[in-house]
């Protein structure tokens, strides 16, 4: 995976240096293409397996805000072994202004589809689920009084190394990770005792259920 990530940052370096530049409706969409987002996350936002860049597209626009918020003074990215968070993290240095508005883009983009990639099983995944509903929704659409994002707007890729990354500790945990930051991931604090317990089994059942969940109608 290394290997990828960095070609990728210097092309996008090249792009940011090379005044690239294409026709963008709002403000959000020329900060998305102006600033080289969709080179790894894709033009419609639905995501990269190989550069580990999620889908971004429909997702809850206070939770895109506060995780370019997260990168930017470093309490997501912080991990050594966090390949792809820290990937992320040199690309969310702009302003606060500017996060606002590419977040308000990326949050009325229509949800693309996805092709399964976690193989588990569905059936055994919803009773763990269970758990999880109470903050991201029965439906895993997200509920944003809880500051639960939607699951079924990501690849299910993506929820692995998330769920993952809270269990090691690789997200959620500056402080205790020894990360000088001038605040904590309160709102990330939630889910590391989510995913402590859970098996690998678990965790590709439980992504196989979240996956079927993308096919229900609202
Ligand atoms: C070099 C590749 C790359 C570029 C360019 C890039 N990203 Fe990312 N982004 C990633 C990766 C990899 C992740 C996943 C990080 C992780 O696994 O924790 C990510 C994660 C994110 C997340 C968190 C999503 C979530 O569900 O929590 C947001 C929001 C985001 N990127 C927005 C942006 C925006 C906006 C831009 C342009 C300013 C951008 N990214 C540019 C690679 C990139
Ligand atoms: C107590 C409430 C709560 C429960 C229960 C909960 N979560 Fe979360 N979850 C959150 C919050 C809040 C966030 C957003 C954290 C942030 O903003 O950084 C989150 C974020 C996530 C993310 C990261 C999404 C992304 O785009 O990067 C995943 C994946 C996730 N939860 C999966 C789960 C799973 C699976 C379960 C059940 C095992 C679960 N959550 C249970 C509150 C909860």
């Amino acid at each position: 995976m290394k290997v990828w990530i960095a070609p990728f940052l210097f092309f996008v370096l090249f792009l940011r240096l090379s005044g690239f530049n294409l026709y963008a409706a709002t403000k959000g969409e020329e900060i998305f293409i102006n600033r080289a987002c969709w080179v790894c996350h894709g033009k419609e936002a639905q995501g990269n397996k190989t550069l580990g860049a999620p889908s971004l597209a429909g997702q809850d626009q206070v939770y895109l805000e506060r995780q370019l918020h997260n990168f930017n003074v470093g309490i997501r990215g912080y991990h050594p072994k966090d390949i792809f968070g820290k990937a992320m993290r040199q690309m969310a240095i702009f302003s606060q202004a500017d996060r606002k508005e590419v977040a308000i883009y990326l949050n009325q983009l229509k949800p693309t589809s996805f092709s399964r990639t976690v193989v588990g099983s569905a059936a055994k995944g919803q009773a763990v689920f269970a758990t999880c509903a109470a903050c991201h929704g029965p439906d895993a659409r997200g509920m944003p009084q809880m500051n639960a994002p939607s699951l079924v707007i990501l690849n299910d890729w993506y929820l692995e190394n998330q769920i993952l990354s809270f269990k090691h500790g690789w997200r959620a945990n500056a402080k205790a990770a020894g990360v000088k930051a001038n605040e904590e991931d309160q709102i990330g604090a939630a889910m590391p005792p989510m995913v402590q317990n859970l098996s690998t089994e678990e965790i590709k059942n439980l992504i196989a259920y979240i996956y079927s969940l993308r096919f229900q109608k609202k």
